[in-house]
């Protein structure tokens, strides 16, 4: 059985990597699928089939994934483009044969109104279209993205966000990597679909807390209006169009798209997800 991972360079796929190797299977039986794969040399070192490949250019795709059986699709970081190049991932898997794919998409992307959906909505639907079975792993947020906001409390003691009381159920990018490990090796997993999150929903409110904690100085939580969040993030330098999609994000997150606390996730790896200030203290 040969199983494969794409985006395998990026943060995610190495987990994934790493994980399969913990779980048993043979380096010889993984295809590590990435763009700049100088990146996972240190895999290859240990056994594991490196192939590299675009997700724009499909015949780098089609070489890549000859003779595997599973695949995980980690979706493109390049937010805008991924419809495209999702679309080439997939016909790609179709001609060569894949028998399973595990995508790893966002939470209840068939409906929510979370800016980032509409894409993995689209490659949802492709994936059901192209009639290979698969499972949907909807992933909430990491809880590695808020790195940014601890760096940025440690220099000015404040965090300033428009998403009111709004909760995010994040979990580690290991807790992720290792469900998706768990899909890709296991049984069973044909037509589920997953909404991945992490097991307790915080807010703000408790962030601030908790890099307080972790840096040993007060963090205040300053709530904002989108308007003048917009305002503060343009005067900031940040160019409108991504001060637009920050504040969007916080309103979804007011909205509470974010904040289900399913419990799939540590189902899926059988243990509770990670801590929010367990994540942050590996940076604080
Ligand atoms: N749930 C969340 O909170 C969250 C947050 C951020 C991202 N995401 C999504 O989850 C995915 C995995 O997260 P991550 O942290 O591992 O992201 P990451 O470290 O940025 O990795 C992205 C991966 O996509 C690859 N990639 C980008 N454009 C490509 C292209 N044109 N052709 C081939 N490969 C390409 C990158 O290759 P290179 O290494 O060569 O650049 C890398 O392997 C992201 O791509 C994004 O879709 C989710």
């Amino acid at each position: 059985m040969t199983l494969a991972v794409t985006g395998a360079t990026g943060h995610l796929g190495r987990l994934v990597l790493e994980s399969l190797l913990e779980r048993g299977v043979f380096a010889q039986d993984i295809v590590a699928i990435g763009r700049t794969t100088d990146k996972i040399a240190d895999f290859a070192e240990r056994g594991v089939q490196v192939r590299a490949a675009e997700y724009e250019q499909p015949d780098t795709l089609t070489a890549a994934l000859q003779g595997v059986d599973r695949l995980l699709f980690i979706s493109s970081s390049a937010v805008g483009r991924r419809i495209a190049q999702h679309a080439n991932v997939l016909n790609a898997a179709t001609d060569a044969g894949v028998n399973f794919i595990a995508y790893t998409s966002g939470p209840h992307a068939d409906t929510s109104a979370l800016v980032l959906a509409p894409e993995h909505k689209a490659t949802e639907k492709l994936l059901a279209r192209s009639g290979i079975a698969h499972a949907l792993l909807r992933n909430n947020w990491y809880t590695e993205n808020y790195f940014q906001v601890l760096e940025q409390a440690k220099h000015t003691g404040l965090i300033i966000a428009s998403l009111g009381d709004g909760r995010v159920a994040s979990a580690s990018r290991q807790d992720y990597a290792e469900a998706a490990a768990a899909v890709l090796v296991g049984e069973g997993h044909e037509g589920q679909v997953y909404e991945l999150s992490g097991d307790h929903a915080w807010d703000y409110t408790e962030l601030a807390a908790t890099i307080s904690e972790l840096i040993g100085r007060p963090v205040e939580y300053r709530k904002v209006s989108p308007k003048e969040h917009r305002k503060i993030l343009t005067d900031a330098g940040l160019p409108l169009a991504q001060a637009a999609f920050v504040v969007a994000l916080d309103g979804n997150t007011r909205d509470g798209v974010l904040a289900e606390t399913s419990g799939q996730l540590s189902r899926l790896i059988g243990r509770p997800t990670t801590a929010l200030r367990d994540t942050l203290a590996t940076v604080a």
